[in-house]
């Protein structure tokens, strides 16, 4: 696929539902993330019209490239919604066939798919002639750990036209526990000619590196480390270009792009839910930061966009000011 051909060890960030979001997006693709993806939208809202699944997919210039991903057990809704997405000038379109919740896999839907390597084929074939954008698939090793059948559903997607898979190295019965087998790709790798994305358990840029060298994967896509610390991406291009990290404590940068993050939520979502939603990103932050659980505290009760800022504005001059005089060796 062009999109990550064109990337020497491309970098993506994960659909994470309630997570990536548009100001979300923004600020890892600022970061050094190469392609992005939303967070994951039912094909039955999106053709029942559901305002709320339209906004997930809102779309800006400066996010792109950018993957809307989408989910369903039958295939006209998800053709229907698959010719939605490319109206919306989604760059490329990502079917999940990993989600592992009840809801979802109970609907016949995400990882369901992997119990039916047929069904899954159909899906993928259907949805891949409805459109023109590019159609990529993510999904998890297997259905359990007795019965991994990554090779043959990847197989399976990529000759319904498939032009990307990102794995998540688990399987469905592991839901988010355990630890992500990446022994598997270099086999998925050895069977196929389209990219395979290694995801699971990225948790630093060293991982990232890792897990380049170590299974030849085409891409990294990174979750909940990027929750955790958004500046990963930017990290791993640094280790991946310098073999080294060099933007460890920018405490300028951390502050300018946390402040630009809250404002984008705002504007995105309105103040007040704009505010709140955003609090899940302050330890991301202010990671590693002298006292930063206490100041992290304080940010958490404040509803006021005046009063945060003037929190964040005094921490920082105080950071900067201890720095300048050296007190603060090690932050
Ligand atoms: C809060 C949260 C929401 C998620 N939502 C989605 C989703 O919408 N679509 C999807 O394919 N995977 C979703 N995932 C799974 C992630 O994309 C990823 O596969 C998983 O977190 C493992 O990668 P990591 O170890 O880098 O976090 C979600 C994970 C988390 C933690």
């Amino acid at each position: 696929m062009k999109i990550i051909d064109e990337i020497d060890k491309p970098l993506l960030l994960a659909p994470m539902e309630g997570v990536t979001d548009l100001p979300f997006r923004i600020i890892c693709r600022e970061l050094g993330a190469d392609v992005v993806f939303t967070e994951f939208i039912a094909s039955d809202a999106l053709i029942r019209n559901v305002d709320r699944s339209f906004k997930k997919m809102k779309i800006v210039q400066e996010e792109r490239p950018v993957a809307v991903q989408i989910f369903g057990s039958k295939i006209d809704a998800m053709v229907q919604a698959a010719k939605i997405v490319e109206d919306s000038g989604a760059d490329f379109l990502d079917i999940n066939y990993g989600c592992w919740v009840k809801k979802v896999v109970n609907n016949d839907a995400g990882a369901a798919f992997m119990k039916e390597p047929n069904r899954m084929a159909e899906m993928t074939n259907s949805v891949v002639n409805a459109v023109k954008i590019p159609v990529t698939v993510k999904t998890r090793l297997g259905w359990t750990r007795d019965n991994i059948n990554i090779l043959e559903t990847s197989k399976k997607c990529e000759d319904a036209g498939a032009k990307m898979i990102s794995i998540h190295c688990r399987t469905r019965d592991m839901g988010m526990l355990g630890k992500s087998d990446w022994s598997w790709i270099p086999k998925v790798k050895a069977n196929l000619s389209i990219p395979v994305i290694l995801n699971g358990d990225v948790t630093s840029a060293e991982e990232a590196k890792l897990a380049f060298d170590t299974t030849n994967c085409d891409g990294v896509m990174i979750g909940r480390a990027a929750i955790s610390n958004p500046f990963i991406f930017k990290q791993s291009r640094e280790i991946l270009t310098y073999n080294t990290i060099k933007s460890y404590f920018d405490v300028t940068e951390r502050f300018a792009l946390c402040k630009k993050h809250l404002l984008l939520s705002i504007e995105y979502k309105g103040i007040e839910k704009g505010i709140i939603e955003f609090r899940k990103y302050y330890s991301g932050y202010l990671k590693g930061l002298y006292n930063a659980s206490k100041i992290r505290q304080n940010l958490m009760y404040l509803t006021n966009y005046d009063e945060i800022i003037d929190e964040l504005n005094k921490y920082e001059d105080f950071l900067l000011n201890e720095l300048a005089k050296g007190t603060i060796i090690d932050i």
